[in-house]
């Protein structure tokens, strides 16, 4: 069956769709030798030679699943033009194609997942599954309790209303407070966005959860392949009604799950 190009290449573990498309784009795709920037183009995969940047795509590779305490000073991308660093450099030791689920922005910190397996990938990401994340910002001046109602029920943003947020005043101390927000939609910078909607600077940000998965034993910097348990949490989440247990190779660990994604309807 023909499938759309930046379909296969996110299948085949080289990138989110989204930064498949990027690809594309880029004119780092060929297809048969011939460079493909077309995004609406189709191919029947099996019958075709597809390289990006000159390399075949990789052979199905087992599937690995990461979770990262990225620090401030990473930018979230598999590959950068300009030479930054990037989340990937914070993993040398993985050899397989890896990527982010999602966003931080480069002065974020928090929790961050990385895998090759572009379906879970997209069903995390899609806005239908509303994924939970939570927040920590420090924020100025402290919000008042009308601001923190307006993050609650939504604000309006450029790109349109926010969808309701779980919003908690940890604590403040001056002209300097700690909220916690849980959203479960994902446009850009739009922690720092909504905040500054009710007249608040973030002047940090740390995601301490994503998904009902925390930052819980693994210090800035390092990282850890998630459990079992936690993968079928993560498959289930992302819409797949009948986790199947993962397959024999895929890389990961045991251990329990203990931890609970709050679901926003019940
Ligand atoms: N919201 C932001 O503003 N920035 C992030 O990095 C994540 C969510």
């Amino acid at each position: 069956m023909k499938e759309r190009l930046q379909k296969i290449l996110a299948q085949a573990g080289v990138a989110s769709r989204r930064n498949a498309e990027k690809l594309i784009a880029a004119g780092r795709v060929a297809v048969d030798g011939k460079a493909i920037t077309e995004l609406g183009a189709k191919v029947e995969a099996a019958d075709v030679r597809i390289t990006v940047d000159g390399k075949p795509l990789p052979a199905q590779e087992a599937h690995v699943y990461f979770l990262l305490n990225k620090p401030k000073g990473y930018i979230t991308t598999a590959h950068d033009d300009r030479g930054r660093r990037t989340v990937l450099d914070l993993l040398p030791e993985v050899k397989e194609r890896i990527y982010p689920v999602g966003r931080l922005d480069n002065n974020t910190e928090g929790l961050l997942l990385l895998t090759n397996d572009g379906v879970l990938t997209n069903g995390l990401l899609h806005p239908k599954q509303e994924v939970d994340k939570t927040y920590v910002a420090r924020v100025q001046p402290v919000p008042t309790e009308q601001a923190l109602v307006r993050l609650t029920e939504g604000v309006k943003l450029e790109d349109g209303m926010t969808a309701p947020a779980l919003v908690r005043l940890l604590s403040s101390d001056g002209d300097e407070a700690r909220v916690e927000i849980t959203i479960h939609e994902g446009r850009n910078r739009q922690v720092r966005r909504m905040f500054a909607a009710v007249g608040c600077d973030v002047k940090a940000l740390k995601r301490k959860s994503f998904a009902g998965l925390t930052l819980a034993g693994v210090p800035r910097g390092t990282h850890r392949p998630l459990t079992q348990a936690e993968l079928a949490h993560l498959r289930e989440l992302a819409g797949f009604s009948n986790p199947q247990p993962p397959s024999r190779d895929a890389k990961i660990s045991s251990g329990d799950f203990a931890g609970t994604a709050k679901r926003w309807k019940e």
